[in-house]
């Protein structure tokens, strides 16, 4: 009897590796298992995120962390998860988070591996009071240093070298997206069975785009080049076309929207603060990984001046203006700058 398989698009995230996995002859698995417990990572924070009103996890955990910015619990509990998840697997030689100062090593008595982890447990704290999505970011890199505990060396690589990344988003439903550099896979949280299911197979920018997303509160601290940029967005400036603004303030939703509808994301260096003349954003677990998606779907991301991940990183929380969406969109702010700005 012909049995229909009930089961044929029922492709989870293992599976989905695995099958991808058959490409690499060398491939340990390791990557697998690892992408596996970020995604587990995933299914605990989205459960605390969606009954973040009830639980007592909203607000401030009452501590600035280095970054000087008030911790949030929500932020608390996704980077003890992250890191109790994946400090004894023996996949890891280091991790680092936005939530540490300095590299976060396995404890001892447990295996080094070959990978290194970069991540942020939670972006968009400052929204998770309203409601508004928030998100986790990783970057996954191979380990420099030979064996034993895991070096600053082994963090502070560019983005170009990056193994695998992406993000999971906490939304009106809970996604996974994430490459490891053969296209772009995005995979939606079915709770009710608990898996993560792909959704979005092969995700490219579409053309042509949509949106433009920047804070424009910032308008009075940007540099000519910038101004004029962004009025080139809106239509003006001899511009082919006019995009809508959609600025969400989550980084995360905002290049998940920019990756599915198309368009630009730029968080731009201003003359706002003189202590963070690059911008807000940081280069080793936000902008990174984040560029390795866009790019890998089709985009391209610049830091203004040049692409975002050719970034020589000194420091593990340094910060980068970022610019990433559609090619020509990206370009075309690099062109503004080069002509306005000294
Ligand atoms: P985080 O919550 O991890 O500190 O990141 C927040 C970031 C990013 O998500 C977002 O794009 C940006 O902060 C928003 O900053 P502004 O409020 O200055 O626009
Ligand atoms: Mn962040
Ligand atoms: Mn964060």
């Amino acid at each position: 009897m012909a049995t229909t398989r009930v089961t044929s698009d029922v492709i989870t995230i293992e599976r989905h590796i695995l099958h991808a996995q058959e490409a690499f002859p060398d491939a340990s698995g390791t990557l697998t298992q690892l992408l596996y417990d970020i995604a587990l990572a995933g299914k605990l924070i989205a459960s605390r995120t969606t009954r973040a009103g009830l639980a007592d996890i909203l607000g401030a955990a009452g501590h600035e962390n280095v970054q000087g910015e008030q911790v949030q619990k929500l932020d608390l509990y996704a980077q003890q998860t992250l890191y109790q998840l994946n400090d004894h697997t023996g996949r890891l030689a280091v991790m680092a988070s936005e939530e540490e100062d300095d590299l976060i090593h396995i404890p001892k008595g447990y295996p080094t591996g070959k990978y290194v982890l970069l991540f942020d447990p939670l972006d968009g704290s400052s929204n998770i009071d309203f409601n508004v999505s928030v998100g986790t970011i990783f970057a996954i890199y191979k380990r420099k240093s030979a064996s034993g505990p895991g070096t600053h060396e082994d963090v502070l690589q560019k983005g170009a070298d990056i193994v695998a990344g992406g993000y999971m988003v906490y939304g009106s439903s809970t996604m996974l997206v994430y490459t490891a550099g053969h296209g772009v896979f995005g995979f939606t949280l079915d709770p009710s069975i608990g898996e993560f299911l792909l959704s979005h197979e092969n995700i490219r920018l579409p053309e042509p785009p949509k949106y433009y997303s920047v804070n424009q509160g910032y308008e009075k601290y940007w540099t000519e080049g910038l101004k004029r940029y962004t009025r080139w967005l809106q239509g003006e400036e001899g511009a082919a076309r006019s995009l809508s603004l959609r600025y969400i303030g989550s980084m995360v939703s905002d290049i998940h929207r920019t990756l599915l509808a198309g368009g630009v994301f730029y968080y731009p260096a201003d003359t706002r603060d003189p202590k963070k003349p690059s911008g807000k954003l940081r280069l080793l677990y936000e902008a990174n990984p984040m560029a390795y998606v866009i790019e890998q779907a089709g985009g391209y991301a610049s830091t203004g001046r040049g692409p975002l991940r050719e970034v020589e990183p000194t420091e593990l929380h340094q910060r980068t203006p970022l610019f990433l969406g559609n090619r020509d969109l990206v370009e075309k702010a690099e062109e503004y700058i080069a002509k306005y700005d000294i």
